[in-house]
C-alpha cells in the first residue's frame, strides 16, 4: 500500500454539494436513562479534520463508540459514504473503512510492534484458516503484502517504531510510542475515516507538538478524513478544519476554533464558568 499522492486538502474542497463521509443524524445514546448523546446532528466532510472537544462526561468517547458499533444508538442514524451503519457488529463498521484509537491505549502487549500492526489488518485478508494451515503460496504472498504494509504504516512515525523496535514487545514500549502504535494499527486497516480519541493525553509538550504536525500529515499524505477528541486546545488549534462542541450530549457549538474558543457558551460548559468571569 502506498499512501495517496494528494489528498483532498482541507475545508477548501468541501464544499455543500459534496457527500459527508460521516454523518449522524438525531443520534441519541441512552444509558439506563442518562443520554450520554441526544439528538446529535454531526457532518464529516471527505479529507476534513473536525475535533470534538468538551468537558469530561459530555459524550465524546460515547460518540466513537456508537460510530463503532460498540456502543448501541437508541435513536437516530450513523451514515457512512450515505450508507447507514446502524446494526453493522464492529469488525464490519473497520471493514467498511472506519479505524479508531482508544482513550486508554489498547494493543496486545505480548505481541511485537510489527504483529500488532500485522493483526490488525485481518478484516482485510482474503485467505482461509485452511490456506495457513496449508501454508499455500496465496497465503505466503498475503503474509509478505501484510507484512510489508505494516512496516509502511510503523515508517510513518520514523525510527520511533522502526528498525529494532519491529521485533519488541509492545509492553517495552514507551507510553507516548504505544499512543503512535495504536494509530499504527488503525492507518493498517486502510481506512477511510479515521477517529482519534485524546491521541497527546499524556504526552509531554514536545511529542504532542510532533504527533499535531503526523495528525495534519495524515490527512494531506494519506488522505484520512480524520475525528480527533482532544483536551488540549492547543492541539485544536493547529489540527481542526472544524471544531465541534459538546456538553451533556448536546452540540452546543460547532464553527472554526476562532469562533468556538470565544463563544461564551462554550467558555462556560468547556471551562466550568460563568463567561462573565473571564
Ligand atoms: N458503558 C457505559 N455505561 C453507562 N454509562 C456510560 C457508559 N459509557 C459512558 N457512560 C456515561 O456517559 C457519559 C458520557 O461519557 P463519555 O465517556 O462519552 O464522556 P467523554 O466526553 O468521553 O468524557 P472524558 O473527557 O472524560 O473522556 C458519562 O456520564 C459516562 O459516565
Ligand atoms: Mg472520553
Amino acid at each position: 500500500m502506498s499512501a495517496p499522492a494528494q489528498a483532498a486538502s482541507g475545508t477548501q474542497d468541501s464544499g455543500p454539494a459534496q457527500q459527508p463521509i460521516l454523518e449522524t443524524r438525531g443520534l441519541g445514546v441512552d444509558f439506563g436513562g442518562l443520554k450520554a448523546l441526544d439528538g446529535l446532528d454531526l457532518a464529516v466532510y471527505p479529507g476534513e479534520i473536525v475535533s470534538v472537544i468538551g468537558p469530561n462526561g459530555a459524550g465524546k468517547t460515547t460518540l466513537f463508540n456508537a460510530i463503532t458499533a460498540t456502543v448501541a444508538a437508541s435513536e437516530g442514524d450513523i451514515l457512512f459514504e450515505g450508507e447507514s451503519l446502524i446494526g453493522l457488529d464492529p469488525n464490519r463498521v473497520t471493514s467498511r473503512g472506519i479505524a479508531r484509537t482508544f482513550q486508554n491505549v489498547r494493543l496486545f502487549a505480548n505481541m511485537t510492534v510489527l504483529e500488532n500492526v500485522m493483526v490488525s489488518q485481518h478484516c482485510r485478508t482474503r485467505q482461509s484458516v485452511l490456506g495457513a494451515l496449508l501454508f499455500t503460496k496465496a497465503f505466503r504472498n498475503e503474509e509478505a503484502e501484510i507484512t510489508e504494509r505494516g512496516k509502511e504504516v510503523l515508517s510513518f512515525f520514523g525510527s520511533r517504531l522502526t528498525g529494532y523496535r519491529f521485533d519488541q514487545p509492545a509492553y517495552t514500549l514507551s507510553y507516548a510510542n504505544r499512543r503512535r502504535l495504536e494509530i499504527a494499527r488503525a492507518m493498517a486497516t486502510q481506512p477511510k475515516l479515521i477517529l482519534l480519541d485524546e491521541p497527546v493525553a499524556g504526552m509531554n509538550p514536545t511529542e504532542s507538538a510532533e504527533l499535531t504536525g503526523l495528525i495534519g500529515r495524515l490527512r494531506d499524505e494519506w488522505g484520512f478524513a480524520i475525528v480527533v477528541i482532544e483536551h488540549d486546545m492547543e492541539v485544536v488549534r493547529e489540527v481542526s478544519d472544524r471544531v465541534v462542541v459538546l456538553d451533556h450530549g448536546v452540540k452546543i457549538a460547532e464553527g472554526d476554533y476562532a469562533d468556538v474558543s470565544t463563544d461564551p457558551q462554550v467558555i462556560e460548559a468547556y471551562l466550568g464558568r460563568s463567561a462573565a468571569d473571564s
